[in-house]
Parts: structure tokens; sequence; C-alpha cells
């Protein structure tokens, strides 16, 4: 790094920026970030939280005088991210370029206030690991030995454990690897790390992450592999080429990268590291809290003042993520109720922190309630009075009230203002809104309790209009007060009530002093319009229509992507090593689990999906027969589609296609061909027996998912009753059975259609 480039540019701040400028300099900085997000995936709800957050609390210490730095982008090298790039037929470049520009184009859609976005793919990035990579060398904390062990592709995590080991965050099974490998000493970091967990006690947050993190510490730290050699998409090692860096070492390097760190130009690095705050989802907790501040120490830098982990956004019971396609994407809540609506529900529904659940009704219910009846109804009446009795003229005599009940309300405006900027100095975005709504009944209260037209229709003189006047100007400024609060939470709503106030551009307000009492009296009220429509019920069906639309598309470039992958396979592929039965891992790491992580891992173990094999290596060359498989993939050599006879959806919709897990699997006696098979729905168990001994073994089927007919009467084979029956291609003259399944996990249970 060269000091002397960021020392010029402070002398020039000093000597030659104009006045102006200076002031902005001398502003408190504070650095923001959030994960920067796979590229394997597009972008849902639950990245959608997190950079939601993250806006808010940038907007929110704007506001309140910093100078913010927020950062957000995307990590698009890695194994996970090659393999999803080869499954679509895309080079790793297109795709990730592709992907990244749709999180880049809805954050911008949404209006996000990032000030930068990184990609990992960027050169300013990649020498600046390579910078990092080469110092933690000199250093003397790299070192080079030989990593035989097991790895998780989709979590990019070394686990510890035999071949077999399913991954103890995600549950999938892991690849054995065996690589010479360079590896950080990272056990050279235990007692310094809990040193600095133990003196710094806002480093992680919440209280339940920094627990976790300091038991998985005390459990001991092994040194890690940080290169691979077995796939390029990498940064290469500096001076060995045909090593590439460990991608959660690149990734996490994208916090001092995007800063200039040891670049020509470290200014932004020397002003704004530190991070203040870095947000993170509680399941990249070990990342972000052992592994990263390990390597900033190595490298001789300052630590981050506090990684703050949040929940998980659940959906339909379980994490929302790709993996179990149960993901909502935001795209289309802003098709329906815009961006405040879709910002309000995350951090007013959710205790930051906490898991979370989403559904629509729940949105639309809290859309109407909150912002429909609740601060837009409080806007509309309380501005429509101003222009119908005073010409839209406000005459609010400044902080001179001090007449019961406006008191009442001035004080309840400023303990509003107090527990607000408290409550986000914790992170607790929903109790601060519950401070500003429960404010904005009592406000509502006094105007339903004073009840300004009544009054003059009671009677029109002026001490009377002077009464109304001010109570309806006190409301005035307590929705000025509202709506500087909530602007950080739902900035589009609060600009539109700013200017409807007569207030001008709330970006350009000064909010720093929030108090009561600064309505200009004569201020003229802007034109008045709708803030938050009320929304149908009708609106929840749209969005849900819309989602199962979206899904189907995708469900459909999957099913095109997999045949794609499914071909290039059985060209490439030679025989695969078949993966052992599931198993309970029990590690080290599954302790520092939190119970709703360990739920998950579980679930997900369970729910396990071996890694797309190679077809030839699992099936037996099968003597002719009839398996039992569905009557409409076991006939001849496919025809040609416009031979088959045609049918009416209707008459598809009768035949139930589900997922589902098979749990215990085993031959059936005198029967060559048979397996007795019994199924998991998710909502059932039952016993299915098929005609698929001849292609596999009973042992490679438990813990795999297959397509059931779940709806076909049942039947006796050899005495056993079998209920529903499994779905396969039926391939080659001989009929081989080929299992259905999906390349993504899919839950149980789910219907395909
Ligand atoms: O982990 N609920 O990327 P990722 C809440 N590239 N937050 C969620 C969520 C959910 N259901 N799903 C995703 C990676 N998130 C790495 C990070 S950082 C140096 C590298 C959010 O695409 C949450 O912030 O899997 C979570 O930590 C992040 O997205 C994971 O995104
Ligand atoms: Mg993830």
């Amino acid at each position: 790094m060269t000091r002397s480039a960021a020392g010029r540019a402070r002398s020039l701040n000093a000597d030659g920026m104009s006045n102006q400028e200076n002031k902005q300099e001398s502003k408190p900085t504070f650095f923001l970030t959030t994960p920067i997000y796979y590229v394997n995936a597009r972008p849902h709800l639950g990245h959608t939280y997190t950079t939601v957050a993250a806006d808010t609390l940038a907007r929110w210490k704007r506001m309140r005088g910093y100078d913010v730095h927020f950062l957000t982008g995307t990590d698009e090298h890695g194994q996970k991210i090659e393999r999803s790039a080869v499954r679509t037929g895309k080079t790793p470049q297109e795709f990730a370029a592709e992907v990244s520009s749709e999180f880049r184009g809805l954050w911008d859609r949404m209006g996000l206030t990032y000030d930068d976005f990184i990609r990992t793919t960027e050169d300013r990035h990649k020498r600046s690991v390579q910078y990092l990579f080469s110092e933690l060398q000199k250093r003397g904390f790299i070192y080079k030995g030989t990593y035989s062990g097991q790895y998780c592709v989709w979590d990019e995590l070394y686990v510890e454990g035999p071949p077999g080991t399913h991954c103890p965050d995600c549950g999938r099974i892991t690849e054995t690897v065996s690589e010479e490998n360079y590896f950080f000493k990272l056990s050279a970091f235990e007692r310094k790390l809990l040193e600095h967990y133990e003196k710094h006690p806002d480093f992680i947050r919440p209280e339940a992450r920094r627990n976790e993190v300091m038991a998985f510490v005390r459990g001991g730290l092994r040194d890690l592999s940080i290169s691979r050699t077995s796939f390029n998409w990498g940064i290469p090692v500096p001076g060995d080429e045909k090593h590439v860096i460990y991608v959660w070492m690149d990734a996490l390097a994208n916090y001092i990268t995007a800063l200039g760190y040891g670049s020509d130009d470290p200014a932004n690095f020397e002003k704004y590291w530190p991070a203040d705050v870095q947000l993170i989802g509680k399941e990249i907790s070990r990342f972000h809290c052992v592994y990263w501040p390990a390597f900033l120490m190595a490298a001789g830098l300052p630590l981050p003042k506090s990684i703050v982990a949040h929940g998980w956004l659940l959906f339909e019971q379980s994490k929302m993520s790709k993996s179990r396609g149960n993901i909502v994407r935001a795209e289309t809540i802003l098709d329906v109720l815009g961006a405040d609506a879709l910002r309000y529900f995350l951090l007013r529904e959710i205790v930051f922190g906490q898991d979370g659940s989403f559904s629509f009704d729940a949105l639309v219910q809290r859309y109407n309630a909150d912002l429909a009846n609740g601060y837009g109804n409080l806007v509309s009446r309380t501005l429509t009075m101003i222009v119908k009795y005073f010409n839209g003229a406000v005459s609010f005599p400044g902080r001179s009230i001090h007449a019961s009940p406006v008191s009442g309300i001035e004080n309840a405006a400023s303990d509003c203002i107090k527990s607000f900027n408290k409550h986000f100095e914790d992170f607790q975005f929903s109790a601060a809104l519950e401070a500003v709504w429960a404010f904005m009944k009592i406000v509502d209260a006094y105007l339903t309790a004073e009840a300004p037209w009544k009054k003059l229709a009671q009677s029109n003189d002026l001490p009377m209009q002077n009464r109304v006047k001010q109570i309806l100007d006190t409301a005035a400024e307590s929705i000025r007060i509202i709506t500087a609060l909530v602007y950080p939470v739902i900035p589009d709503a609060a600009a539109k009530v700013w200017k409807q106030l007569g207030l001008g551009d709330i970006t350009k307000a000064d909010l720093k002093d929030l108090q009561w009492g600064d309505l200009r009296p004569g201020t003229k009220l802007g034109e008045l319009g709708p803030v938050f429509p009320r929304a149908e019920k009708e609106a929840i069906e749209r969005m849900q229509k819309m989602e199962e639309d979206r899904q189907a598309q995708s469900t459909a470039d999957q099913e095109a992507a997999s045949e794609q992958a499914a071909l290039s396979q059985a060209k490439t592929s030679g025989p695969a090593e078949q993966p052992p039965p599931p198993h309970v891992h029990e590690s080290q790491s599954a302790a520092a689990m939190s119970p709703e992580q360990e739920a998950d891992a579980i679930s997900q173990q369970a729910a396990a999906i071996p890694e797309v094999r190679s077809v030839s290596a699992v099936l037996d060359p099968v003597p002719p027969g009839q398996p039992i498989v569905a009557p409409a993939t076991h006939a001849a050599p496919p025809q040609p589609a416009e031979e088959a006879p045609k049918i009416a959806i209707e008459d598809f919709a009768k035949v139930e296609l589900r997922v589902a897990i098979v749990r215990v699997a085993e031959r059936v006696p005198k029967a060559d061909r048979l397996l007795r098979l019994e199924v998991d729905l998710g909502y059932e168990r039952r016993q299915i027996v098929a005609g698929i001994a001849e292609a596999y073994t009973p042992e490679s089927l438990i813990g795999r998912k297959v397509v059931i007919v779940a709806n076909l009467a049942p039947r006796k084979l050899r005495g056993l009753e079998s209920n529903g029956m499994i779905v396969a291609a039926s391939v080659g003259e001989k009929g081989k059975p080929v299992l259905a399944g999906f390349l993504e996990d899919v839950e149980i249970g789910a219907r395909l259609k």
C-alpha cells in the first residue's frame, strides 16, 4: 500500500477544496456493507432483506449527518458458480455478468442508495486479493500442504469427517478432495480472536451469534486450506497460477478491495476502513466472525467495529432459498404494491436478528393497516382539512404552544424521536417503527377527539377558527416529524408527503436535529395526492399468480438446463462413485449452530439429494421386462409429438405427481425386479413396490428424491400393497428405468404441474 497517495488526498483537502467540500470532509464517516451475493441464483427476497436493511441504515446515518459509504456487490468465483454456468451452457464470465446485472438492476429499480457495487471478477478486486495473499505469505501465515478431506461445493466449505459426510450447514453430501493446497495458519489466531471478542462485546451482534462463534473458536481452530487446484474459476495465487484462491478468502476481501486496499489509490481505504457495520445473514457468521478477522489480523489491518447478523426470512415454514425452491421475488411485490410496502413489511414484521415469516397475506394486511389506513389516512385527512378550511396554509405558531392537550402531543413526539433513534442504534427497526405508529395513534385519537370539522360546523367565529387552526397545525407538525423519521424506511412515500407538506425535497432537508416546532408558519401545502392507496384482497392472488408463473418459467429453464447438463454429462463423465447413504453428521461445527440452524441443517440433511451422477454408473443393464413405472414413460421409443393423441389440461390435472424421498428400500424376496420402498411425502409416508431392482440397489435409493404418482389406486404385488408409482424414464430397447429427479433441491411433497 502506498500511504503517500492517501497523504496526497488529504493535503489536497486541506489546500485545494472549497469550504463546502471541506465541510463534507469533516463529517464522521460510516462504512456499511452487505454480503456479496453468489451469482448462481437470481436475487430473491432473502437478498433483498439484507440490502434493504443496509439501505435503511445508510439513509438514517446520512440523515444524522454522517459521510456514509455503503457497499454491496456480487460473489462470482468458485466451483459452485462454475458448475451453474456449465449447467446453463454459458461461460462462467457470461453467466456471472448476467446474474450480477440482475442484482444491480433490482437494487437500482428499488432506488437503493449503495455507493459502490463490487464484482469479484473486476480487476481492481483481483489485484487487491492477490496483494492480500502476498502480504499474508510475507508475514509467514501461509504454507503449502496437502488437503485430503471433505468439501461442500454448495457452501464452499471444508468439512471434517470421513467420505460421505454431509455438510453441517446445508446437509448435502460433501465431495472428497485431495489436493496440494496453500494453508492459512488459522490456528495461530484462536487466542487472539477470543481476546478480541471478550474485549469488544459489540464485535458480533446479536448476543446469540456471539455466543455461538465463541463456542466454536473455543472448540479449537485448525489451519484453513485457502487454495484449490481442481478447477480454474477463481483468482490465481500470485506466482503459482495453477492454484486459485479459496472463494471465501476472495469474497471476504471485497470489503477492503472495494476501498482500494493495496492499490495505487487507497484514499477510500484510508478514509473508511475499518467498517462500522457489516450486515450478514446468520448462516455466514463463522466466515465473517472467525476467518475474516483472522485474515485481517494476519495482514496487520484493523478489524471491523461490528458484524451484525440477522435471522432468516422464512417462506412456507422454511428458510427462503433457491435450493428449496421456496423463493419469492421482490419484483412481484414492486409491481403490485411498490418498494416502500416491501421495505416497510420487511423491517416492521421481522424482529431484526430473529427468523421471521413472509406471506402475501401478512404483507397486504400490514400494508392496509399501517400504510394505507394508518399513515396514508392520517396525512390525507389532515392535509385535506387544511386545504378545505384554510386554503392550504399552515399557521403553526412554532414552539410556543403549551396548552394541553397539544403539549401532550409535543411530549409524545419528543419521546417518539428519542425512542426511534435509540432502537435504530440497536438495529431494532421493528421496535422503532412501532414507536412511530404508536405516536401516530395518539395524533389520530387527538384529531378524532377534537373533531375540528364539528367545531367549525358549530361556529365559524375567529376564536373557533384559531382553535381549529391550532389543532390541524399540530397534526401537520406531527406528520412532519413522523415523515422525517420514516424516511429511511419508506423513502418514496416520505418524499411525497414532504412535498405535500410544502417542504420541498426531503433529500435536501437537514433532519439531523429533528425536533418539535420547526414547521414554519405560512408554509403553503403542496399538491395533495394519494400516498398509499388501499390494496384490495385481489392483490394477494395477483402476486401469488405472478410468482407461480415465474416459478413455472424458471422450472422450464431448469429443465432445459438439466437436459443440457445430462447430455454433456453423458458425453464427458465416466463411472462415478455411488454416494454412501446419508447419516447424521456430528461435528464441532454442528455444535456451534443455533437451534434454528441445526433444525435447518437437519431438515436439509433429511432431504439431501446426492450430487448429480453419471447415469451409466448407477444403472446396470437390465433384461427386457415391464418395470412398474408410470404408464406414459415406459412405452416404446419416444413418438413424435404430433402423432400422440392430445389430452386436455384437465386430464393431466387428474394425475397427482409429487416429490417424495425414499426412507426405506429393500429387496422383495423371490422377486428379482422388485423393491419395497417407503417414501415420505412430508405429510404422509407410504409403501410403494417398484420394478427397479435391476437398475438400482436399495442403498443407492435411501435419501434420494423421486417423483411419484400419488393418486394411483392401490394394488397388490407379491402380496404387498403398493400405493402409488415411481416415475422413471424408460431408456433404450430394454426399457431400462431411469428415475426422474431434479437438479435443484426440491421440497418433499411438492406437486408437479
Ligand atoms: O453466502 N433470509 O452468498 P448468498 C435472510 N457469497 N437473508 C437471506 C436469505 C433468507 N432466507 N437468503 C439469503 C453468500 N439471504 C456469499 C457471501 S460475503 C463475503 C459472501 C441473504 O448468495 C443474507 O444476507 O448465499 C445471507 O447471508 C446472504 O443473503 C447469503 O447470500
Ligand atoms: Mg447462501
